[in-house]
């Protein structure tokens, strides 16, 4: 079997191992004789599974006492909804900034539930740069402020966080949490969708610090309140069972690797390859945003034409490199060169890179 180099940007590369392991436990799942995903939320055996991948959860990230895991379907895009519907309030307010596409998404929808400060928005530049965290000053009365960690389509990365004192920072981590250390005790929520970093679609984790489980009003339905999930240990309903137990697996492979040590080490190395092929390609190849703020994640570069970008997606897709077309708001290329992504997928594409410019140029 010859596997492609995946640089889709989610759902995304998984490690092979990973995949392997799944498919060698799928039909009977450690000789239980049914596989995991026929048995019930409330067995045994699927409780090992879920409560290993909180235990994991919390030590990569180094969660501190005080805050609960919470796995929830509906993906990152739910918590647009759920994170202002629990922690605004009746008339309440809170404070956003607005960097890119997914920011602007979870701000839209929190108008929706009350009003909201924009702090920064970075429209007229295109988003393609980040405000100084020590310029953001929550406003009077907000009842959190909100940050998107990594713009997946724009390709900027907070590198630092803002102090905001007795105002809860709620973060959106979809596209890199777990690539770096956090100090977690900074924000009073966090919240992913798992298919980049952790494993594939359909489940949300959520980080939230329990004195802020007190504030969701009783008037919410059941799912809505993530209250009824943090009492009932994320199985108030039944649980997207199949992706918690591949993110399990991709947890414990990140432990046995060496942790967050290794995560980062491996992570600098993709990013540094990757961005020096740009900067050295004699401005064939260009970054679009702040060198300060460039995603370690999501690569995202122009070449001088668009007719090329079009040649080099399909050259770089007959080579087995697969998804490197930019979202198609913004156009251009983007490699995403998440956890799982090998330092020799990387290589690959700075060999293709520099060879397609030599002959382009
Ligand atoms: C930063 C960010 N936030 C939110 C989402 C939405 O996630 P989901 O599709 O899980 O709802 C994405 C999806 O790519 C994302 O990149």
């Amino acid at each position: 079997m010859s596997r492609s180099i995946n640089f889709y940007a989610g759902p995304s590369v998984l490690p092979v191992e990973v995949l392997e392991e799944l498919r060698d436990q799928m039909v009977d799942f450690k000789d239980s004789g049914l596989s995991l995903v026929e048995t019930s939320h409330r067995s045994g055996i699927y409780d090992d599974v879920h409560n290993r991948a909180i235990e994991l959860m919390k030590e990569l990230l180094g969660v501190p006492e005080g805050y609960s895991i919470l796995f929830l379907g509906g993906g990152a895009t739910m918590q647009f909804s759920m994170i202002p519907l629990n922690l605004m309030g009746d008339g309440g307010s809170c404070d956003f900034t607005v960097t890119g596409t997914w920011a602007k998404k979870a701000c839209d929808d929190a108008k929706k539930v009350g009003k909201v400060n924009v702090l920064f928005d970075g429209a007229e530049g295109g988003y393609s740069t980040l405000p100084d965290p020590a310029s953001l000053k929550p406003s009077a009365g907000s009842s959190y402020l909100h940050l998107t960690s990594n713009e997946t389509i724009g390709g900027i990365q907070w590198k630092n966080w803002p102090d905001t004192g007795d105002v809860p920072l709620v973060c959106d981590m979809s596209s890199d949490i777990l690539s770096r250390p956090v100090p977690v005790d900074k924000f009073g929520l966090i919240y992913a969708g798992a298919q980049k970093n952790l494993g594939p679609s359909g489940l949300a984790i959520v980080i939230i610090r329990d004195d802020l489980l007190e504030r969701s009003p009783a008037s919410l339905t059941a799912y809505l309140n993530y209250g009824t999930h943090a009492k009932a240990n994320s199985l108030y309903n039944t649980p997207p069972v199949f992706p918690i137990w591949a993110m399990q697996l991709v947890l414990e492979r990140v432990k046995s690797l060496g942790g967050m040590d290794y995560v980062v080490a491996h992570n600098r190395k993709k990013a540094d390859l990757l961005y020096t092929a740009i900067e050295g390609s004699g401005g064939f190849y260009r970054s679009p945003v702040d060198p300060e703020v460039r995603s370690d994640m999501n690569v995202v570069f122009r070449l001088p034409t668009e007719d090329l970008e079009a040649s080099f997606i399909k050259e770089a897709t007959g080579k087995g490199m697969m998804g490197m077309k930019g979202h198609r708001s913004v156009g251009g290329c983007r490699a995403s060169i998440y956890n799982s992504m090998t330092i020799e997928g990387v290589e690959a594409l700075t060999v293709f890179m520099k060879e397609f410019a030599g002959r382009n140029s």
